[in-house]
């Protein structure tokens, strides 16, 4: 289901002397089953254009559309939008509330007096794409680990069947491990459901393994907008937006200025390694 900002504006507090402006006359649009990566300093507005996109914000000017239809039309048909495009928020564990993780994630199937047979092979869907096994159904949320309960709460919103699934910073403090876990997961549901995904992320390394697409932020407005090298080969209009591009491209440059020939069109570790090992490889021939 294709996603459209027509000339979206949002100010926080309109009207008053703490009026501010987080969403700039953006227009975007997404495509059924793309995976883009959300990118800006923090306070670029990427949290409040985000929450347009399920009609949690209304847009102050300008429009959303979702599969073609002005999503803020009709208020009646809100409930059937934030089925379709679920949002996990930063930090979702601290929204858990229930007695064991199969519960937390049929809470909203019971909202929607979803059929019991139909909510549970839901549920155990959901369960089984975020990669917790029924040895968890009856745990409560609150003994898992941070990351775990994160898999929870994205499962909580993958058994509402969207077909858009908006993730604010998932891995946000989590230890290297838990984000890898995270960080597979989210790509394996991608994978298994054929679904959008819209990534917030402020690692840039996160984005370059996972996204297709990358828009980049800055004061409320879209810096950029491409393929992950089509923005991360403009490292100065990057820098113009407080970011950097990714570690392993900075690597790569410093081995291209200092003589070595080699590409600098690098983004992620596992493509430096790769780059580097035929490079060495390539020398000793
Ligand atoms: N509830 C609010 N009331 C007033 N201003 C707000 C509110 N929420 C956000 N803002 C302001 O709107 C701007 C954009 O904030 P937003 O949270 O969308 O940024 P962000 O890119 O998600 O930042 P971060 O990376 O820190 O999460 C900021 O200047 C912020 O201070
Ligand atoms: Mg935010």
């Amino acid at each position: 289901m294709s996603i459209e900002l027509q000339n979206v504006t949002y100010t926080y507090n309109a009207g008053t002397v703490f009026a501010k402006t987080a969403i700039d006359d953006v227009s975007l649009t997404i495509s059924p089953g793309e995976f883009v990566g959300l990118i800006g300093h923090t306070g670029s507005g990427k949290s409040t254009l985000i929450q347009h996109l399920n009609a949690l914000l209304t847009p102050t000017a300008g429009r959303v559309l979702l599969g073609g239809e002005d999503i803020n039309a009709d208020k009646s048909k809100l409930r059937a939008v934030r089925q379709r495009v679920g949002l996990v928020f930063q930090y979702p564990e601290h929204q858990l509330f229930e007695v064991s993780v199969y519960k937390e994630v049929a809470f909203g199937l019971k909202l929607m007096q979803t059929p019991h047979m139909e909510a549970d092979s839901r549920i155990r869907d959901a369960l089984s794409a975020v990669g917790l096994s029924e040895d968890y159904y009856e745990k409560s949320p609150f003994e898992l680990s941070g990351g775990e309960m994160r898999r929870v709460a994205i499962a909580g919103v993958l058994a509402m069947n969207p077909s858009v699934l908006i993730l604010d910073e998932p891995t946000a403090g989590l230890d290297p491990r838990g984000r890898d876990k995270i960080l597979s997961q989210i790509k394996y549901m991608r994978e298994l459901l054929g679904i959008t995904v819209i990534l917030v992320s402020h690692s840039m390394e996160d984005i370059a393994k996972l996204a297709e697409r990358i828009i980049v932020m800055h004061n409320g407005k879209i810096a950029l907008n491409g393929t992950v090298s089509e923005v991360f080969s403009q490292a100065d209009k990057l820098a113009e937006c407080n970011l950097t591009v990714p570690q392993s491209t900075i690597l790569m440059k410093e081995l291209a200025a200092n003589g070595w020939d080699i590409s600098t069109d690098v983004y992620t570790t596992s493509a430096a390694r790769d780059t580097i090992t035929a490079a060495v490889k390539g020398d000793e021939k």
